[in-house]
């Protein structure tokens, strides 16, 4: 039986699963600290969406294309389906699960619900969590920046404008001076 030099494909995770010792990494999810065990081929968007049950991270295209299964992991925006999970020991996830603060929405989750910047809602994590990343660097960001920081989340439904103006409304205001 021949063993996979890339990325392993779904049948051929099956051969793995027979030979690979589990791997054991401690990290952080959304603020809790966790002890995970795993297959070492098991990517970040398996390990949320099937062991924790954070489905918030969307699978699109699972091949690093469309941004859907975008998380930040210590604070950058990263493709959770290009992810190993077995890389982040250490490290800090955010997932979509994680903007909530006591019930209330984040700021840009109001923003995108308020401009009708959310159609089918598939790519709305991913987008949020890349705008999360931006605004955390650059409070007020110019529409440039916004274009940049959300050049690889892929929406098909917005036409984009609705999101750009989302999260320019949740950006700080700027300072004007009369
Ligand atoms: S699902 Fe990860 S980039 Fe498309
Ligand atoms: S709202 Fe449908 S893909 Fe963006």
């Amino acid at each position: 039986m021949k063993r996979p030099t890339k990325q392993p494909n779904r049948s051929s995770r099956k051969v793995i699963t027979e030979i690979e010792e589990p791997r054991r990494i401690n990290l952080t999810v959304n603020g809790e600290a966790m002890s995970l065990t795993f297959r070492s081929w098991r990517t970040l968007l398996e390990v949320l969406r099937d062991d924790l049950d954070l489905t918030g991270t969307k699978e699109g295209c699972d091949g690093g294309e469309c941004g859907a299964c975008t998380v930040l992991i210590d604070d950058e925006p990263r493709l959770a389906c290009m992810t190993l999970a077995a890389t982040l020991h250490g490290k800090k996830v955010l997932t979509i699960e994680g903007l909530l603060q006591n019930g209330n929405l984040h700021p840009l989750q109001r923003a995108f619900l308020e401009k009708g910047a959310v159609q089918c809602g598939y790519c709305t994590p991913g987008v949020i969590l890349s705008a999360k990343s931006l605004l955390d660097r650059n409070p007020t960001p110019a529409e440039d920046d916004i274009k940049r920081a959300l050049s690889g989340n892929l929406c098909r439904c917005t036409g984009y404008q609705k999101i750009i103006d989302a999260v320019m409304e949740a950006a700080e205001p700027k300072i004007v001076i009369a």
